[in-house]
């Protein structure tokens, strides 16, 4: 059977197996999709000769390797390319090629999941890492009236915001800078902070009543940035399992030839969430 699967470190908690096990039965798709536990140490080694050397077909990349997958395969796509990191490697004419779809994960899941009609949105950015790096170029593609990247070190953000400016206008600024006293259209925390239970510093006043508020990270229950965005009364508040399932979409797509349908996945996978959630909180 034609071989997929993740590589992470770690990589155990992982939904994309259940994810793309519902994908290929509902397409009618055969294809295994296991999880590659994989040290940094090893990680070229484990794809290059124990994945694709043994006929594996496509692959997933999580964290920390999507950087050190740029490096390994032959081509980059031009938007793997802006995010300086592959979360998808599929195979094409015997070469590897890196493609990055969280950003284009995240804008389908705004769009289509949450509804939102976003007409030249101010747009506040969370944080200046990797996962910042990895949607601003989809968030650019909004054409935002205005897109601030918010930054616990300002110099990043200012420097993240320079990388970008032929994409549309984007500045950097630290989290008690005047320009988040306005409300914002969107504000999406790509800060690690919610992985520590923190929330970064930012003003209620970033939110007003039409304010979506979204989470890149998702997990059980409330994260630090969604109760911050529920207590301030931000109109839509969201965590990334949309993200998540619609990145996983585009990548299906990209090895099989087919477009699954995501949304009857998203329910699953949040219904999964909410009982885990409702088993952890007692009566
Ligand atoms: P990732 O690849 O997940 O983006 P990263 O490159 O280490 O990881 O970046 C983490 C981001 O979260 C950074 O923007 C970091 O801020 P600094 O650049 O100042 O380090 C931010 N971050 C992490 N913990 C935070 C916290 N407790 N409060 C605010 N920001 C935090």
């Amino acid at each position: 059977m034609d071989a997929y699967g993740l590589f992470g470190y770690p990589v155990h908690h992982s939904w994309s197996p259940f994810i793309h096990g519902l994908f290929a039965r509902q397409t009618g798709q055969e294809l295994t999709y296991h999880l590659f536990e994989s040290e940094p140490a090893r990680f070229r080694h484990d794809v290059l000769d124990f994945f694709f050397n043994q006929g594996g077909c496509g692959c997933n990349v999580t964290l920390p390797h999507k950087r050190a997958a740029a490096e390994l395969v032959n081509e980059l796509t031009t938007r793997a390319q802006r995010a300086d990191a592959v979360n998808t490697i599929l195979t094409r004419e015997g070469k590897l090629v890196g493609d990055n779809t969280d950003g284009v994960g995240l804008l389908t899941d705004l769009s289509r999941n949450l509804g939102l009609r976003l007409k030249a949105p101010r747009v506040l950015l969370l944080g200046a890492g990797g996962a910042a790096r990895g949607v601003l170029a989809p968030l650019l593609q909004l054409r935002p009236a205005m897109l601030l990247i918010a930054n616990r070190t300002p110099e990043r953000a200012v420097e993240l915001a320079k990388e970008f400016a032929d994409l549309g206008a984007t500045h950097g600024a630290a989290f008690d800078a005047a320009a988040l006293q306005q409300p914002f259209d969107l504000i999406v925390n790509a800060t690690s902070a919610s992985l520590q239970g923190a929330m970064p510093p930012v003003p209620a006043k970033a939110i007003g009543e039409h304010t979506a508020c979204y989470d890149m990270a998702y997990g059980i229950g409330d994260t630090a940035f969604t109760r911050w965005a529920r207590q301030s009364g931000a109109a839509v508040v969201a965590q990334g399992w949309g993200m998540l399932v619609e990145q996983a979409a585009v990548a299906f797509e990209l090895w099989r030839g087919v477009r699954p349908v995501t949304r009857p996945v998203l329910n699953a996978l949040q219904e999964h969430a909410a009982a885990k959630a409702a088993a952890r909180t007692p009566a």
